[in-house]
């Protein structure tokens, strides 16, 4: 049954809720066909609301069994799948309501709601999925004290879990137990949470900063324990830095962390009793990578720092996602930095950025951080909302600086500690801490688009001063045709000829402050004095601002700075940016079927950065590495064509890997150690840079020999899986490359993570055969589209990870592709409308191509019973 009513729901439209929910009791009677869910909830009437306003709960699927208030049986009410209408409710302004409702946790596929994964009972309500469980006003400004009873077989069960501290358990009769769980802290709804079945665990113990004892526990599938210590101690890390970053301290007697095989999205901070996926908690070196360590780390502290920054205040409304997401973001960054290098994880997030979210905000889905309308909630979990979000806060720090930004956060922790708050709300926290207006700054909320931030430059030697132009602009976005200037901090430094920065004494124009420059119109200027040599301008330090940054520095000024500048994330944006250069220029070129010609000294520039012992691995391999095909097709902007981007960028690799093939060698020799696997950010900055040298040589060696010796001599995940992707990507068809998987799949068939990337290296496969590839896959045993991990993993990497093999000329690509996605939305909607985002940028594909997908995103806005998600989506692309 589709709910889709068209409605579009505005942010100028809130209004408080008429009634108000104190107290929520729930009892769950849990089976795996008809779960009785039990709802008494201590309703009050908000003053002033008039008694003829009828009582309307939000449902999704319910089957109403029962209805009682005061006790009594309710007579005059309406009772849809989707919505509850009561009138004649009683004089007081107080009354309870009993709500009983009948559910089924196998059919619902949609994994919204409650629903069962590898048997165990499992909940998942943000933003809307409570209603699916029991009648509710399911918005997230009517919070609520809960008491939960869960009641199921023993057998089946053994393990009750909710929100907040356990107060009762016990036998029951006919094999059946019951927990009572009971959470002090007021929620939303969305918080809600319960977990039934029979699982492991892992336990240790936490004391808090005023010595509160906390009991954790993770909860993970009979026989995967010993994979989830390093989710613990990541845990335990995190509890540790945010009472020593932020002075939040945990506030229940007990941490529950459950880790499930089928989930949406990566994890779900329900208070006390977190939710994940499971590729967020399980690891061991032999089948984890250095990037899922980092991730689980990085989840694990996201979904806690959400206890406070989400759960303690949470949203006013959902068109507020981005306080408690960006914020979040922007805390686990800060974690994982202090964790590990700060330069390499900086430079890490922005590439994440510039991946996902400047294609969001270039084309048919922009939407403002804080949007302003929308048809349906879960489409806004967006890279926009997360990560640029959490750029906004980073500018926010910038602005104020560290002292006021921590004192504007204590503030806006114990002002709005047990409310639902809004940006505005937040935005006055660092207003009243700093007595200066935040107004202009708060347009990043409401405005979409990248801004683009040009620059010129002229160097007056006669009196010794620089002048330095910045101007801006933003293109327009849908819904936002006029773009006004923003406040754009831009951090800088002037470098002189021996490489150092050269002081700033004395300057006229406004809105300088130490070493940020404040672009606050389309255009300023700013004149620097007794500047004693032309210095070379090094702008938008540890990208200081989410903007395109337009700069023409000679080719001299480019190789000065990537060897010059103080600045790790400048280095690397340089020479992020001559790669680029270089291989856009042969992709004009190869479109006039030119030869193709490049510059030797970039070459050279990497042959110096392997060898500078001075810097650390893991920075040393990201300056190494291409820029991936995407990031080619995003700076060229329109008319794409993937096999051009494809062969100069091929091209750039081997010269690169011709010019260097000893040195590299000898390099990627001199990092094989013995010593064992450790996931911290050292062991993992030698694999890294491992593995680019490695990419380097697959491509001047002769054949896969090299290669296929570090698949066999692997003993981690991260080696394995890099050998495995050049031998598939490189050398199919090789021997070496049809043993490696079959191998592989030997190995690990029985490890569901690991077999993820089996077949996500096999979808990235750039060849011209790889929708054969998928297809054959689709076919495996391991292959189900129940599950969301394995769909992304084989279709998800195809869609977004294989630029060339996806688009391939014929169109006949997109036809299975769209197709498909009409099959995950009768089960799936959020997982097929998530999939679907990932064709978001097809208008800028060349002619023929485009025409293929516009056909194909057509079939499916035709198609009939489409979800509210995927219409969405498929509405406002083609739009
Ligand atoms: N709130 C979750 C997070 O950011 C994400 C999420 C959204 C999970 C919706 C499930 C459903 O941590
Ligand atoms: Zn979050």
């Amino acid at each position: 049954m589709r709910t889709d009513t068209g409605h579009v729901f505005r942010l100028e439209d809130y209004r408080p809720s008429d009634y108000l929910i104190r107290k929520t009791e729930l009892d769950f009677q849990l089976d795996p066909e008809k779960t009785i869910v039990t709802a008494r909830l201590t309703i009050e009437r908000r003053d002033g609301v008039s008694l003829a306003t009828p009582l309307i709960l939000n449902g999704d699927e319910l089957e109403l069994v029962s209805l009682h208030i005061n006790g009594q049986p309710v007579s005059d009410y309406t009772a849809m799948p989707e919505l509850l209408t009561i009138r004649s409710l009683p004089q007081q302004s107080s009354f309870t309501l009993e709500i009983v409702t009948r559910i089924n946790p196998t059919t619902n596929r949609q994994l919204m709601g409650l629903y069962r994964s590898s048997n165990v009972y499992t909940t998942q309500c943000e933003a809307e999925g409570f209603r699916r469980i029991t009648y509710f006003p399911d918005r997230p400004d009517v919070l609520s004290v809960y008491t939960v009873r869960l009641e199921a077989d023993k057998q089946a069960a053994p393990i009750l879990l909710s929100n907040g501290n356990l107060e009762a358990n016990g036998d029951l009769a006919n094999g059946r137990h019951f927990a009572l769980w009971h959470d002090p802290h007021p929620k939303p709804s969305y918080l809600f949470a319960l977990v039934a079945g029979d699982l492991g665990s892992i336990s240790d113990q936490f004391t808090t900063l005023n010595g509160r004892q906390v009991a954790l526990n993770i909860y993970v599938e009979h026989g995967n324990e010993d994979r989830a210590t390093y989710a613990m101690d990541a845990l335990k890390r995190s509890m540790r830095w945010d009472e020593e970053v932020y002075g939040r301290e945990y506030d229940l007697d007990i941490f529950n962390i459950v880790a499930v095989s089928d989930f949406n999205m990566g994890a779900m901070e329900n208070k006390g009793l977190n939710i994940f996926n499971d590729k967020y908690v399980l690891a061991d070196p032999q089948t984890a990578t250095d990037t899922d360590y980092a991730g689980i780390e990085a989840v694990i502290a996201h979904e806690y720092f959400h206890n406070w920054t989400g759960n303690r205040i949470t949203c006013r409304d959902w068109f507020q996602l981005c306080l408690k997401e960006g914020l979040t973001v922007y805390r686990d960054h800060e974690f994982s930095s202090d964790m590990r290098s700060r330069a390499v994880h900086r430079i890490d997030e922005v590439k994440i950025l510039k991946a996902q979210q400047f294609p969001e905000d270039g084309g048919p889905l922009a939407h403002p951080v804080r949007p302003k309308e929308y048809r349906e909630i879960n489409n806004f979990y967006t890279a926009t909302v997360y990560e640029k979000g959490s750029e906004l806060i980073r500018m926010l720090r910038t602005i104020i600086g560290d002292a006021s930004f921590y004192k504007g956060l204590d503030l806006y922790f114990s002002r709005h500690d047990g409310e639902a708050a809004t940006i505005e709300d937040f935005i006055k926290c660092f207003e009243d801490v700093t007595g200066r207006s935040l107004a202009h700054f708060a347009l990043w909320y409401d405005q979409a688009g990248t801004p683009l931030v040009t620059v010129s430059s002229d160097y007056d030697a006669a009196s010794r001063s620089l002048r330095l132009t910045l101007g801006q602009k933003t293109d327009p976005t849908p819904g936002q045709s006029h773009k006004q200037p923003m406040h754009i901090p831009v951090k800088f430094g002037l470098i002189g000829a021996d490489g150092k920065d050269i002081a700033v004494s004395s300057h006229e124009g406004a809105g300088l402050e130490g070493d940020v420059l404040h672009l606050r119109e389309a255009s300023q200027s700013w004149t620097f004095h007794n500047i004693a040599e032309k210095p070379v301008l090094s702008l938008l330090r540890g990208f200081s601002a989410p903007v395109h940054l337009s700069q023409q520095l000679s080719r001299e000024e480019q190789l000065f700075l990537a060897r010059h500048d103080s600045d790790a994330f400048g280095r690397w944006q340089v020479i992020h940016q001559l790669m680029s250069n270089a291989i856009i220029a042969n992709v004009e070129k190869l479109r006039l079927q030119e030869p193709v010609a490049f510059d030797p000294a970039l070459a050279e520039l990497l042959a110096e950065l392997v060898q500078d012992e001075t810097l650390d691995h893991a920075f040393r391999a990201l300056c190494l590495s291409l820029p991936e095909e995407a990031d080619i097709a995003r700076e060229l902007g329109s008319n794409i064509d993937p096999d051009l981007i494809r062969s100069s960028r091929e091209a750039l690799l081997s010269v690169i890997a011709a010019q260097n093939a000893a040195l590299f060698a000898k390099t990627y020799a001199s990092l094989q150690d013995n010593a064992a696997f450790t996931p911290d950010a050292e062991g993992a900055g030698k694999r890294a840079l491992k593995a680019v040298l490695l990419s380097y040589l697959a491509a001047s060696d002769n054949g896969p020999a090299r290669v296929y010796a570090q698949f066999n001599d692997a003993d981690n995940m991260t080696d394995k899986i890099a050998a495995l992707t050049l031998l598939v990507h490189r050398f199919y068809g090789h021997d070496n490359a049809t043993q490696a998987l079959a191998q592989f799949e030997k190995d690990y068939g029985n490890v569901p993570l690991a077999m993820d990337k089996w077949f996500g290296v096999q979808a990235r496969r750039p060849a011209p055969d790889a929708l054969e590839t998928v297809q054959q896959l689709m076919q495996h045993p391991l292959f189900s589209l129940d599950n969301p991990n394995r769909t992304r993993a084989l279709l998800g990497a195809f869609a977004a990870g294989n630029p060339t093999g996806f688009n391939r000329p014929d169109g006949k690509t997109y036809a299975f592709f769209t197709n498909l996605i009409l099959t995950i939305d009768r089960e799936n909607p959020q997982l097929a409308s998530r999939l679907l985002t990932s064709l978001r940028s097809w208008k800028t594909l060349e002619p023929a191509r485009r025409e293929h997908l516009k056909t194909a995103l057509e079939t499916i806005a035709q198609a009939e019973n489409l979800s509210a998600d995927v219409r969405d989506i498929t509405e406002r692309m083609l739009a």
